[in-house]
């Protein structure tokens, strides 16, 4: 039986369709249902479209305040966030489908990041694998799930190029480089929302936070950003461009200002890139109270101002503000603010709604039969195990430690993660359950039956209590090799949380010391959601691992690690620094007029420290070895539009099977404005069996060779490249070509 408010809306698409016969696309048939849906409404229903509140939680779960609750039964509000569960966002619906005038379906929206009751490794830990299709897996089997507890919308992926690791929302991204920020964000677009929105388990993505939060001063959240637009354009705007091209539905503003106008406020970044130049034509919600914060930023002396500036920039959606709601009659009604320009934005949402069948059945997504088959399925907990052994880093196995050797019959466990939980499932963690988390000594002690192990906490995370130290090191004498599980709380990283220092908190760091003085051989495993600076272990530790927060299977996947079950192939998506005082470090850096040269003062450096990092971004090692030679180019001179293939032959010479990420990096030597030393362009990961050997090419089109000159057109001018291909930006191969000439995109 169809209900009122199906029949009302299947009416109307059967007048729409009758009367337009030449109508030829869903997507003009949506434009046509959402223009004569909005032709309907008043200008407060209007403006409830644009207004986003959330959900709350207490004690006894999750309600709603009372005035939203009469405002979604008002039409004063079209979307929920943080709401979630077949039958909560069913009650929820239902008050809009029952009482509102005109029956339009709220749209669900909630953080599902990394996950959504299956936890995945966090977003830093997933890029770190380099495997775009296992990173789009990862959003898929979110989207099913969190699709399945009534959820339309995810706030994800973040796409903001991490440069400092201070700040704690680098555990959110996709690490350093534009080019696999790039790569891992479209994949995640896909992931989410599938080939088909109107499925039932896909789910709209939203890119944030737009623009250039990354590069928020001195890694302190929520700061100021100013940059050229050079730089913006070349390094940090690549992701979010290619999100709007992977066809992401939603994009949120960021918190910060940039170069003086708060990102909600900003035209240029909200209508002239996103619509003009890249034409994107979803809807753009702001961050949490966004608007609001408009009169802090000092660019907004009221509410109707905030709404007014934020509006014209280009914002649809009102997250958390009430400003919209508030201001937004009023101004129309004395001339302020358009009517025409809430109406775009209006129809902007409803046609998402439409995109996603909720005018058709706004209770398709709350189906507690689907809630309960297809949330934590067997397959997804596996799907995330891989994910997660193939997330973990390998950075230091001085004389093969690692692997686990068959002879080691007693394992000292140490350290606040060894049997640590709760922080296994890292920041934003969407509706996971963290007591379902396999901690290390689960892991371990499953796939190591008949080895001792002896765990010891040895001290908390961050705490100055060195009382259980004696114990860790007496257990740590009796065992043939010692595992440290090492890092930070779950609180640590992600957003509101900066940390001024990146060192190991607390006395974790005597504490390793303590035991590595025992003499035995030492394998310390890192979980953190950033990096930290890890000096001390990098040079005195047997083995090191960096196994971020990897979610659900942490410790089985680190355990596959350890043991050998799988070989590591983790590559750092963001460097590592030696120092705070490195930061920011990247090794896309320009060369300087004085680069770095130990024996001249006169150079670019530091008294104290040199310019290398601790790690290099792509660096990670294998339980095996590869070799790289006979780095060859088709041609050493290239025409403007040709498209030449760069070659180059791994050898696996090691005695274990193994995947490497082959990677393709260029650099211009002499170009009108200053190049970066070298860019990351492409990359291959391959699979070689010990002995091994395969040639695999990557073809170099001017793409790749493209830059902003100082008219900031984009194109290729003519001269020497230099291709760098290996296993790490600071280890490769190279050779070089001449462009033939130079070829400029009009503007
Ligand atoms: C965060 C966003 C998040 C939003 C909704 C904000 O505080 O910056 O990333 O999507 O809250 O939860």
């Amino acid at each position: 039986m169809l209900k009122p408010f199906n029949l009302f809306y299947f009416l109307l698409s059967l007048i729409l369709i009758s009367c337009s016969p030449s109508l030829q696309t869903p997507s003009d048939i949506i434009d046509m249902k959402a223009d004569s849906v909005l032709g309907l409404m008043t200008l407060e229903e209007k403006v409830g479209q644009l207004t986003l509140f959330t959900s709350d939680m207490d004690q006894t779960g999750a309600f709603i305040r009372k005035e939203y609750e009469q405002d979604i039964r008002d039409g004063r509000v079209g979307a929920i966030f943080n709401a979630y569960g077949a039958d909560y966002t069913r009650y929820l619906q239902e008050l809009a489908i029952s009482h509102s005038r005109l029956k339009i379906p709220l749209l669900f929206g909630y953080d599902v990041i990394h996950g959504h009751r299956t936890i995945f490794p966090v977003p830093i830990a997933e890029a770190s694998s380099w495997d775009l299709e296992a990173i789009e897996r990862s959003a898929r089997i979110a989207a099913i799930e969190a699709t399945a507890e009534g959820l339309h919308w995810t706030f994800a992926p973040m796409a903001d190029i991490s440069i400092d690791p201070r700040w704690g929302r680098v555990v959110e991204g996709a690490g350093e480089d534009p080019w696999l920020a790039s790569q891992i964000t479209a994949a995640r677009v896909r992931g989410f929302q599938g080939d088909d929105l109107t499925a039932v388990n896909t789910m709209a993505a939203t890119i944030k936070h737009f623009a250039a939060y990354g590069d928020s001063q001195a890694g302190r959240d929520y700061h100021s950003v100013d940059m050229s637009e050079r730089r913006l354009r070349e390094t940090f705007l690549p992701p979010y461009k290619a999100a709007i091209d992977a066809g992401v539905k939603t994009v949120m503003t960021s918190f910060n200002d940039l170069n003086g106008i708060p990102a909600t406020a900003n035209h240029f970044l909200m209508t002239q890139i996103l619509r003009d130049e890249w034409g994107f034509d979803g809807f753009v919600v702001t961050d949490y109270t966004a608007i609001m914060e408009l009169l802090h930023h000092g660019v907004a002396a009221d509410t109707a101002e905030a709404a007014k500036i934020a509006l014209q920039a280009g914002v649809d959606m009102d997250m958390q503000s009430g400003f919209y709601q508030k201001a937004l009659p009023d101004l129309v009604k004395k001339g302020l603010v358009s009517e025409q320009m809430i109406n775009k934005a209006v129809k902007r949402i409803l046609k998402i709604k439409f995109e996603l069948g909720l005018f058709d059945d706004p209770f398709r997504y709350s189906n507690p039969q689907r809630e309960k088959n297809e949330v934590m399925r067997e397959e997804f907990i596996e799907a995330a195990r891989d994910m997660a052994r193939k997330s973990i880093v390998l950075l230091k196995n001085d004389g093969q430690l690692l692997p686990l050797s068959k002879e080691v019959k007693r394992i000292a466990l140490i350290g606040p993660l060894a049997d640590g939980r709760r922080e296994l499932i890292g920041s934003w963690s969407a509706a996971g359950d963290w007591t379902k988390a396999v901690t290390l000594y689960e892991g371990l002690k499953a796939q190591l039956p008949h080895t001792k192990i002896l765990v010891e906490k040895g001290c908390d995370i961050n705490s100055s209590d060195r009382s259980s130290f004696a114990q860790a090191i007496k257990s740590a004498l009796q065992a043939d090799v010692i595992i440290l599980a090492l890092g930070e709380s779950y609180w640590m990283s992600g957003e509101a949380a900066s940390r001024s220092d990146i060192k190991l908190p607390g006395v974790q760091e005597e504490l390793a010391k303590a035991i590595h003085s025992t003499g035995k051989p030492v394998i310390t495993v890192i979980m953190s959601g950033r990096p930290l600076t890890l000096n001390w272990l990098a040079n005195n530790t047997n083995a090191l691992i960096q196994a971020w927060f990897l979610g659900t299977s942490s410790g089985n996947a680190i355990t596959d690690v350890l043991t050998g079950n799988y070989n590591p192939s983790g590559k750092l998506p963001m460097t590592f620094p030696k120092s705070v005082g490195q930061i920011p470090i990247h090794y896309n850096m320009k060369n300087t007029g004085r680069p770095f040269d130990p024996d001249n003062k006169y150079t670019s450096k530091y008294l104290d420290i040199s310019n290398e990092p601790l790690y290099a971004f792509g660096y990670g090692l294998s339980y095996t070895t590869f070799e790289y030679n006979d780095l060859k180019l088709s041609q050493n001179k290239m025409g403007a539009n040709d498209t030449i293939q760069a070659y180059i032959t791994i050898t696996n010479t090691g005695a274990y099977a193994g995947e490497e990420v082959v990677q393709l990096y260029i650099h211009d030597p002499v170009a009108s404005v200053t190049r970066a030393v070298k860019e990351l362009k492409d990359f291959r990961k391959i699979t070689l069996i010990p002995g091994e050997s395969s040639t695999i090419y990557f073809d170099i089109s001017r793409d790749k060779l493209s830059f902003y000159d100082a008219d900031m057109r984009w194109g290729a001018e003519k001269g020497d490249f230099i291709v760098m291909i290996g296993g790490s930006s600071d280890n490769t191969l190279s050779a070089s070509f001449e462009l033939s000439e130079s070829i400029w995109d009009q503007k």
